[in-house]
């Protein structure tokens, strides 16, 4: 696997992504997503959308707002529970969390501790700073992870609102809108794909921790003691997700979280981790939130959010089995998985097809061929994402759509306005094809899926 300088690289120089207001000499952990980069997240996204809601026959669809009410994230536990313990070391002007200080220091787990006793404990064990090694701390700070702003156009008028910290509390308050108008029958799944936004302390590692990123969750309501049920359905559907699209399972791993790391509303987590160029991280979250959330929302806004199935004339609150997964994670992950040297060729990024940026590059040997090959892009692009492109030698050219990982190419060549056919190339098997332009579009029909 590439290191990370590699893939960042690979990332600018390709126009992935780059650094956010570069022209303004940037903004630390922002990044833009480029002409590659955008089809590619749209790509990912739509195998998502494809495999967790049009062909499952329990999930459906919504696009909640990223602003809501305040009194969600009062009900939810993020306003007073999403926040980290801070201390600045004095001496060298460096930031760090208590509770990891004292856990890597002692292997002590401060979970539920106060801040007075954390500060208390990092003094009597004389838990010095990781980086120059001073004991002179400041006190702890609590560190708001939520972004606030304010709504109202006078400035310092208006009331504080926040961005979401996941696109999940946007499901659970539709809850209601969306049984009442679809008459779903439990199970039912709730499915999102949005922005999502976190004041995080440690961001980096390129896309895998940004403080602006996108999330796919999907929120699965079912009934309480089938929870466990729908856990491990869940767990084995996201990993052959991720396998069906390529991913090599030697990255791959399910790591169950420990009683003290879970979330406070999880009751099971269980993190599909992938092996980064920097270690082993998560990279797909699925917990079961019990009905923490929904009696949350019930106790707060006063609104029944029970579930009455008329079969069996039971009332309940439902469980709901989340798998949360992070586009952009799962984009560094698929490029890290997909970009790989090969004798001969060079790098190749041997990607899904369904989730290559490009599907189809038009290449004319020469100018006398520009003609048709603009007819055969016009053709080629009213149903596949393609590329026109005319300057450069052929091996050149091959060599630049394997980078990008271009499944196929298509040369109009010297023959080509002669006999009205076209030289299809295999990214994957370099073989070469003779095919008449008539017939491409039924040749490449049954080559992707989205
Ligand atoms: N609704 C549950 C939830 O948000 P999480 O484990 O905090 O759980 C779920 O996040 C997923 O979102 C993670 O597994 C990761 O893929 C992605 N994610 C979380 N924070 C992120 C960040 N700062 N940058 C990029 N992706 C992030």
């Amino acid at each position: 696997m590439k290191n990370m300088d590699e893939i960042v690289n690979y990332c600018k120089e390709n126009g992935f992504a780059f650094p956010g207001s570069l022209i303004y000499g940037g903004l630390a952990n922002a990044w833009d997503y480029g002409p590659l980069g955008v089809e590619l997240k749209n790509n990912i996204q739509k195998a998502w959308w494809k495999k967790f809601v049009q062909e499952s026959e329990y999930n459906i669809g919504l696009d909640s707002a990223i602003l809501m009410n305040p009194q969600v994230w009062v009900a939810s536990g993020h306003v007073g529970g999403f926040s980290d313990p801070l201390m600045d070391c004095k001496d060298c002007q460096t930031r760090h969390r208590a509770d990891h200080l004292i856990e890597d220091a002692t292997n002590v787990n401060p979970a539920g501790w106060s801040f007075a006793k954390m500060e208390a404990y990092i003094k009597e064990n004389n838990i010095t700073c990781p980086k120059c090694g001073s004991t002179n701390f400041s006190e702890i700070k609590e560190f708001q992870l939520m972004f606030k702003t304010q709504q109202g156009v006078i400035s310092g008028e208006g009331s504080d609102i926040y961005l979401r910290p996941e696109t999940a509390q946007g499901i659970f308050v539709n809850f209601k809108n969306v049984v009442r108008s679809s008459r779903a029958k439990m199970p039912l799944g709730i499915a999102q794909v949005g922005k999502a936004f976190r004041n995080e302390i440690t961001p980096g590692n390129f896309i895998f921790r940004t403080r602006e990123f996108e999330q796919m969750e999907l929120e699965f309501f079912c009934k309480p003691d089938t929870a466990n049920e729908w856990y491990n359905y869940w767990k084995k559907y996201c990993m052959d997700w991720l396998l069906n699209y390529g991913m090599n399972s030697e990255y791959l791993c399910f790591r169950d979280h420990e009683p003290d790391e879970l979330s406070h509303y999880s009751a099971m987590t269980a993190d599909i981790e992938f092996k980064f160029p920097f270690g082993q991280s998560e990279l797909w979250g699925i917990a079961n939130r019990t009905d923490y959330d929904l009696k949350a929302h019930m106790k707060v806004s006063k609104e029944d959010l029970s579930y009455f199935d008329a079969y069996t004339n039971e009332k309940y609150v439902p469980y709901v089995i989340e798998p949360s997964l992070g586009l952009n994670r799962v984009l560094l992950a698929f490029l890290c998985n997909s970009l790989v040297n090969i004798e001969g060729r060079g790098d190749v990024l041997m990607i899904h097809p369904d989730l290559a940026p490009l599907k189809i590059a038009i290449l004319p040997l020469q100018k006398q061929q520009i003609d048709l090959a603009h007819d055969v892009f016009k053709k080629i692009s009213k149903y596949y994402m393609a590329t026109f492109e005319s300057s450069g030698n052929i091996g050149k050219r091959y060599k630049r759509q394997d980078l990008i990982g271009t499944p196929y190419c298509v040369t109009i060549d010297f023959d080509s306005l002669e006999d009205n056919m076209v030289t299809v190339r295999d990214r994957n098997t370099t073989e070469q094809l003779r095919i008449k332009i008539d017939d491409l579009l039924e040749y490449f029909s049954d080559k992707f899926e989205l």
